[in-house]
């Protein structure tokens, strides 16, 4: 498992064995993670601007279930759905331990096969933290929303952009090659777990051209423009003063142009419009 890909079901097969054999330490490196927590909950602040209690959601790279739960504990009916099976045992644990059988349900498949998801169409897809960074052409899984997603329906998609302000710092300390990686056409050779495969960088120009003009743009915020990237555990313990400085920059600029284009992720909300 460590050659470079040669074929889309190659591809895919890495992206499952990696995550799957990720999975045991993912929810742990949330642990004790300031910036991380402080992350997922601007992408849970956005997608309660959007979401109406009776949505039924369908969670696109779902994981180990943290944000599916979070969901179903709030009251909604979700739908979970990643590639890798390791990720999924996990998801099905926090179903038992917390009680959520009624309310969250979950299947194994890639969200580039959405024509066999189960249970739909739903009101809301959610994909969180990068797993649509997973594939090279978003229209893989947009060529299905029209059997997925009710009319009317809305997205918030979590996605990683070529332009991020604290990797391209990185240009200060002499470090070309991983300042300007996102930026490499034909995208960027991963390792997660011992395995590598290919991630590729999108624009919301990008994802929007590929949800198509039936789609209309309702919300666009930056993700870490201004505070580190997901990854840096420990720079808030490290740096207090800073950190929080620059969260209250981070706050009032993420979500204006042209911040809300940049960032560690960008988080995208958008509407069909199919019915109006
Ligand atoms: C960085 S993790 C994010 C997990 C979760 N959304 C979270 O916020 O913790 C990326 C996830 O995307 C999943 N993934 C990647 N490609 C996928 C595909 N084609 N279909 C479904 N899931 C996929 C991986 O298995 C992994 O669980």
């Amino acid at each position: 498992m460590n050659t470079t890909p040669t074929s889309p079901r190659d591809h895919f097969d890495r992206v499952a064995a990696a995550f799957s054999r990720k999975a045991a330490e993912y929810d742990a490196f949330g642990d004790d993670h300031l910036n991380l927590a402080r992350l997922r909950r601007k992408v849970y602040d956005h997608v309660r601007r959007f979401a109406r209690p009776a949505d039924r959601i369908l969670e696109l790279n779902a994981g180990t279930g943290l944000d599916a739960a979070f969901f179903a504990r709030q009251g909604y009916n979700v739908h979970a759905i990643d590639i890798a099976p390791g990720m999924l045992d996990h998801l099905a644990a926090k179903i038992e331990q917390q009680h959520l059988r009624d309310r969250l349900t979950y299947q194994a498949l890639s969200f580039t096969e959405l024509d066999q998801v189960a249970g739909g169409p739903f009101n809301y897809l959610f994909s969180n933290f990068g797993g649509l960074n997973c594939i090279p052409d978003l229209s893989l899984v947009t060529q299905h929303l029209p059997k997925v997603l009710a009319p009317g329906g809305k997205l918030t998609w979590v996605i990683m952009p070529p332009l991020c302000p604290w990797e391209m710092a990185l240009l200060l300390k002499g470090k070309y090659h991983l300042a300007t990686r996102r930026l490499r056409r034909g995208g960027v050779l991963a390792h997660v777990a011992g395995v590598r495969f290919m991630t590729y960088y999108f624009t919301p120009r990008q994802v929007m051209n590929a949800l198509g003009p039936d789609f209309r743009l309702l919300g666009l915020e930056g993700l870490a423009v201004f505070t580190p990237p997901a990854d840096r555990v420990d720079f808030p313990r490290r740096f207090p003063r800073l950190y929080r400085a620059l969260v209250k920059i981070d706050d009032a600029l993420a979500s204006h142009a042209p911040f809300n284009h940049w960032g560690d992720f960008f988080i995208l909300t958008a509407q069909d419009t199919r019915h109006e």
